[in-house]
């Protein structure tokens, strides 16, 4: 089969490119611990309030049976509820958010805890914190005119 020199050096190329983009995903996943969000699970945001794990007395921090915490928040335009989550250091964290609005984000500086918040979906991110002291829980997707004030505290505390 005749293939143009021409073509053979764009083959190379694309070749290339699509080696350093697997090994730089590979690098992000194993040395840096990120991962895309995988949890695909829906929820109504029109009800969410109303009743289930998302209603206002079941938000927050729960210790489950094995040590390890679980978060509940919701993100609406334009804060983040409850306004301060207090998790133990070294341990695992689950969170789980959802809005009943529109796109929010998730960010706490220097740790790998990001995700998207999206309408009609739960986002579900574990973790674990290894400093203590606060940190800023910050929305990283623009969401609105309050998007600037969109924020609350995370306090990791010592484990003990
Ligand atoms: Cu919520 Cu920006």
């Amino acid at each position: 089969m005749h293939v143009d020199p021409l073509e053979k050096k764009w083959m190379y190329v694309v070749a290339l490119i699509t080696v350093v983009m697997i090994a730089s995903m590979t690098y992000a996943a194993v040395v840096m611990n990120l991962h895309p969000p995988s949890n695909v699970e829906t929820i109504d945001p029109k009800t969410l309030h109303l009743s289930g794990e998302f209603a206002e007395d079941n938000l927050g921090v729960t210790t489950n049976p094995d040590g390890s915490v679980t978060v509940r928040m919701v993100a609406a335009r334009y804060a983040f509820y409850p306004q301060l989550i207090e998790v133990p250091a070294n341990t695992p964290v689950k969170f789980r958010i959802t809005t009943p609005d529109v796109l929010h984000g998730v960010h706490v500086p220097f740790t790998n805890m990001s995700t998207m918040i999206v309408p009609g979906y739960v986002s579900e991110v574990n973790t674990q914190f290894s400093r203590t002291g606060e940190a800023l829980f910050l929305c990283n997707e623009y969401c609105g005119l309050g998007h600037d004030y969109m924020w609350s505290r995370l306090r990791v505390l010592p484990a003990d």
